[in-house]
């Protein structure tokens, strides 16, 4: 496995495999790797000759207020957890390497960027579409996998593929949860024992409600209020929203059919987690 820190070297690299007809694929990742990020590595693995996984902690899809100081790295566990699952080659650059100044063009889904997720974090999916455009540029992959855990993120990507016109099927990754159902996320490091005792309840709302619904209980805002309910019993718990959407638009739905997407972000102290289910679709 190659370490590669520019974009100069990357491509050099790259460029004869391409011409060779290798196919590449890239795992976009900010590191400190959870069995969510190696499933996306096997499934890259598993789908194409090369494997990229780039590993940066993008500064611009994070407000001042948010966790990018504390954010939790550990670059030679990485390191060596990619290679087991079979990397080819770490993108690792530095800030000025991706971002050198002056620095004046974002990608910006508009709408998609503003909802759930994006009403508190503003700047978040601009910061996201941005540094993955650029990835895509630099790497020019033939596919691209994400986790299904960021919902919103996978909608927006997806649809700047789409209408960017880049070449790359994207690939979405199931969500890879630990035994008692929390969602893997680098943030659940931030929890409290007595916290993350409480986290899991997120995960058994979405199974109660997914129940409800297989079940015939097709009305979105009884569903939302079940798992409004549910959660609030975790008294550490403060949800900063449950939303039922349409699984590319994202406008909320008053009645759910299948790929309907529930969505939910809950703090529990300063942690903020996501969670997801798609409705009716298994
Ligand atoms: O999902 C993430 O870890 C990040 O948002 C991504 C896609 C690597 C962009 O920085």
């Amino acid at each position: 496995m190659e370490i590669i820190r520019t974009v100069k070297n990357l491509r050099k690299e790259l460029t004869p495999l391409r011409e060779f007809g290798k196919t590449i694929s890239l795992v976009p990742t900010m590191g400190y790797f959870h069995e969510g990020h190696l499933s996306l590595m096997d499934i890259a693995r598993k789908s194409s000759d090369i494997v990229v996984v780039s590993l940066f902690v993008n500064p611009i899809q994070f407000s001042p207020n948010e966790d990018l100081e504390r954010y939790p790295h550990d670059f030679e566990r990485d390191e060596q957890l990619a290679e087991e699952r079979g990397v080819d080659i770490i993108f690792y650059p530095d800030v000025k390497e991706m971002y050198p100044e002056p620095f004046y063009t974002y990608v910006s889904t508009e709408e998609l960027s503003r909802v759930l997720c994006g009403a508190s974090r503003p700047i978040h999916f601009r910061g996201v579409t941005t540094i993955v455009a650029k990835l895509f540029n630099i790497v020019q992959p033939d596919i691209a996998v994400f986790g299904q855990k960021d919902a919103q993120q996978a909608i927006i990507i997806k649809q700047m593929v789409k209408d960017l016109n880049f070449p790359i099927k994207i690939i979405i990754a199931p969500i890879i949860r630990e035994k008692d159902g929390l969602a893997m996320s680098s943030r659940n490091k931030y929890l409290s024992t007595e916290e993350r005792k409480q986290a899991p309840t997120i995960c058994k709302a979405l199974t109660r409600a997914h129940e409800e619904v297989r079940l015939g209980n097709k009305n979105a805002k009884e569903i939302e209020d079940l798992i409004r309910e549910i959660i609030s019993r975790a008294c550490l718990a403060q949800i900063e929203y449950v939303e039922i959407v349409d699984d590319s638009t994202l406008d909320k739905v008053e009645q759910i059919k299948p790929g309907t997407i529930v969505t939910v972000a809950v703090f529990f102290g300063k942690t903020r987690l996501i969670d997801n289910v798609i409705l009716l679709k298994e």
